[in-house]
């Protein structure tokens, strides 16, 4: 039997948040909302906020709090939300977890599981090196660890696979400072709350099974 549930992804980036929420979307019809896919939508239609967020996500820094607690509110005022929700990437900060909680208070949804995914930095700095994105699907491969079956073509759709601007060594290093300085505090802050599921395993198989057991 399915349980409905309203999780948080948190984690290093390159730590799987994306990885695992397409795995679990397979089985489970949940809403998967992605500040950064959100943010990458942007840029692709060059609006004003997609221009200004292109810079600071190619330095590696956050999109004010503001704006994006924004986007994150109107997402989860929509009906397929009711079915369960995946926060991938948002909170990043102890300030959008405030607003975070006045959001789904006000639209009287509350949160489930926050599960943090703990892989340690020198993983995370190779993952992140050899990600390959599709352009067309946005599935998530890479080069070294979860390679697709034809070099540089999604196995899905069949279009052409790109590596992520923000992926280089240089920006990587950056965000990797960033979570640890802005974004780890949440980790803290939400073990007090009880709502922490850490992940320490980084096996595709038994990741699955920990996150299939919070739902079925
Ligand atoms: P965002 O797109 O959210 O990037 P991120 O959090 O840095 O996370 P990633 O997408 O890089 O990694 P992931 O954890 O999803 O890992 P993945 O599954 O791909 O944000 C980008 C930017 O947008 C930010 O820098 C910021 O500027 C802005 N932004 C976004 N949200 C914001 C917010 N809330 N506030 C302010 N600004 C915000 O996996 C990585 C690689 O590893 C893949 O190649 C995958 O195949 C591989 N892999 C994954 N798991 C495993 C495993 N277990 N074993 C082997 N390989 C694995």
């Amino acid at each position: 039997m399915l349980k409905q549930k309203n999780l948080i992804f948190v984690g290093a980036p390159g730590a799987g948040k994306g990885t695992f929420s397409a795995l679990l979307l397979e089985r489970h019809p949940m809403a998967h909302i992605s500040t950064g896919d959100i943010l990458r939508d942007e840029v692709k239609r060059d609006t004003e906020l997609g221009r200004e967020a292109a810079k600071l996500m190619k330095e590696g820094k956050l999109v004010p709090d503001e704006v994006i607690a924004g986007m994150v509110r109107e997402r989860l005022a929509q009906p397929d939300c009711d079915n369960g929700f995946i926060l991938d990437g948002f909170p990043r900060t102890i300030r959008q977890a405030e607003l975070l909680e006045e959001a789904l208070s006000s639209l009287g949804r509350k949160l489930d599981r926050v599960v943090y995914f703990k892989v340690d930095d020198d993983v995370i700095l190779k993952r992140l090196t050899a990600r390959l994105n599709c352009r067309k699907c946005g599935k998530i491969y890479n080069k070294l660890f979860m390679p697709p079956k034809v070099e540089n073509v999604c196995d899905d759709c069949g279009s052409e696979l790109f590596q992520r601007p923000d992926d280089s060594l240089e920006t990587a290093k950056s965000r990797l400072e960033v979570f640890y300085r802005q974004t780890s505090p949440l980790i803290d802050y939400y073990r007090k709350q009880g709502l922490m599921l850490e992940i320490t395993e980084t096996d595709k198989d038994k990741i699955c099974a920990v996150l299939a057991a919070e739902l079925e």
